[in-house]
């Protein structure tokens, strides 16, 4: 019950939207920031074991030159779960300054869980290790969502529109959940730099919900130059400006074609040959594959079938259960 309560103060006090502009590449600003209520039972314990996740994310992303970082520590009561994730693009150096950054905001938190959303990174800790497939668990459907637009207004409404959602289709598709785009808009006389990118451990689906999510959000920006969105499943921003160099880039066109994704990042090499019958082609072929199967199953079926009704047929001619079973037999024919 008591749960509940401060579950509900939590859903109640969650943060919306916020407007603001004038982000830079490394000022790293504050997206989104938001401190629980949860009473924590011994308080030097807390810290403990918040520290020592602090410190084992740091490590991580630092020495292991990862984008994505877990750590826990559940020593003596107060566990502590906790999440890092730093946009793909960055160099290590930027991406823990950005971490520093967050932690900074956190302990403002004092002894209860949070997180903090900047441009470049994400930081979570929880005391419950359920967010970490379900960015979503003990919030509402969506958590709390942030918005930010710019106050620069530009022509290139149709393009930014096209490429936002490109992204939104390409990102989930991606084996690392990420994408980076420059685009070219002729008609428009503009470059949309676009990146987006969902957290780590969550399924496909989480991921193509939050990217619709921030499509329909940000197309709301239009016509400013830049736009940001962020929840707790992923991060998406385009800008005029660029904010990531030039050699950063993802190919969507391979993605939105059908193929496997190219990530700049793989644990699996030779991913494309093994998803190669993802394009279209293969898609049909692989329809014909699948009918072909289900016929010849069927066939196979119905032939074991009536060899089985045979047999049963010979060595019980004169009970009822062989007649029967030829009912259902036929039953199954017509159906
Ligand atoms: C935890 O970290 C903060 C700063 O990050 C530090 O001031 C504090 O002494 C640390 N506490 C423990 C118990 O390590
Ligand atoms: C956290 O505390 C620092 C120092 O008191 C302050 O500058 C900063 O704005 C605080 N952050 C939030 C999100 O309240
Ligand atoms: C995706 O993950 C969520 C949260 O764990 C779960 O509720 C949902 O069923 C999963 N969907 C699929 C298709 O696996
Ligand atoms: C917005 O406009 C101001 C003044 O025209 C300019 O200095 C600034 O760089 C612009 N910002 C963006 C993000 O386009
Ligand atoms: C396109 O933009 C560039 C720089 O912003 C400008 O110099 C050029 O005149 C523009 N071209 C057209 C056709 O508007
Ligand atoms: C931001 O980063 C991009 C790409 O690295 C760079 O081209 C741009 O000059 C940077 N902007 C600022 C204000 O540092
Ligand atoms: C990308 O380009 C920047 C300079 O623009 C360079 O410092 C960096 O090493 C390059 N990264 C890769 C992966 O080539
Ligand atoms: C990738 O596939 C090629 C040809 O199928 C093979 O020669 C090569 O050894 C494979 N590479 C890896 C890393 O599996």
């Amino acid at each position: 019950m008591a749960v509940l309560l401060v579950l509900l103060v939590l859903l109640l006090t969650e943060p919306g939207f916020s407007q603001t502009n004038n982000h830079d590449n490394d000022t790293n600003d504050r997206i989104g920031y938001f401190c629980g209520r949860n009473a924590v039972t011994s308080l030097p314990n807390f810290v403990k074991n918040r520290n020592t996740t602090l410190s084992d994310l740091r490590m991580q992303l630092l020495s292991k030159r990862v984008v994505y970082a877990k750590a826990q520590a559940l020593s003596a009561g107060d566990p502590v779960f906790a999440a890092a994730q730093c946009r793909n693009y960055l160099s290590v150096d930027r991406c823990v300054a950005c971490f520093d950054a967050g932690v900074s905001e956190l302990t403002n938190c004092s002894a209860a869980n949070g997180y903090v959303i900047f441009d470049n990174c994400f930081i979570r800790y929880e005391d419950f290790d359920e967010f970490y497939p379900d960015p979503y668990f003990m919030m509402d459907g969506t958590g709390s969502q942030y918005l930010s637009c710019g106050n620069n207004q530009s022509t290139f409404n149709q393009g930014v529109d096209g490429v936002l959602s490109n992204i939104k289709d390409a990102t989930p598709k991606t084996s690392n959940y990420y994408v980076a785009s420059i685009t070219q808009v002729t008609s428009e006389n503009a470059t949309v730099y676009a990146t987006a990118q969902c957290i780590a451990n969550i399924n496909q689906t989480i991921c193509q919900t939050c990217m619709n999510a921030a499509y329909d959000k940000l197309t709301t920006c239009l016509p400013s130059t830049q736009g940001r969105f962020s929840d707790m499943a992923c991060f998406v921003r385009y800008s005029e400006l660029p904010f990531f160099d030039d050699n950063q880039t993802t190919d969507i066109t391979t993605v939105l074609k059908g193929e496997a994704g190219m990530p700049l990042v793989s644990n699996t090499r030779n991913k494309s040959n093994v998803n190669c019958n993802y394009d279209m082609i293969g898609h049909s072929r692989k329809l014909v594959a699948v009918v072909a199967a289900a016929v010849g199953g069927v066939v196979l079926f119905f032939l074991i079938l009536v060899l089985w009704l045979f047999y049963r047929r010979k060595k019980s001619k004169k009970t009822a259960q062989g007649d029967f079973i030829y009912v259902d037999f036929s039953l199954i024919l017509t159906d």
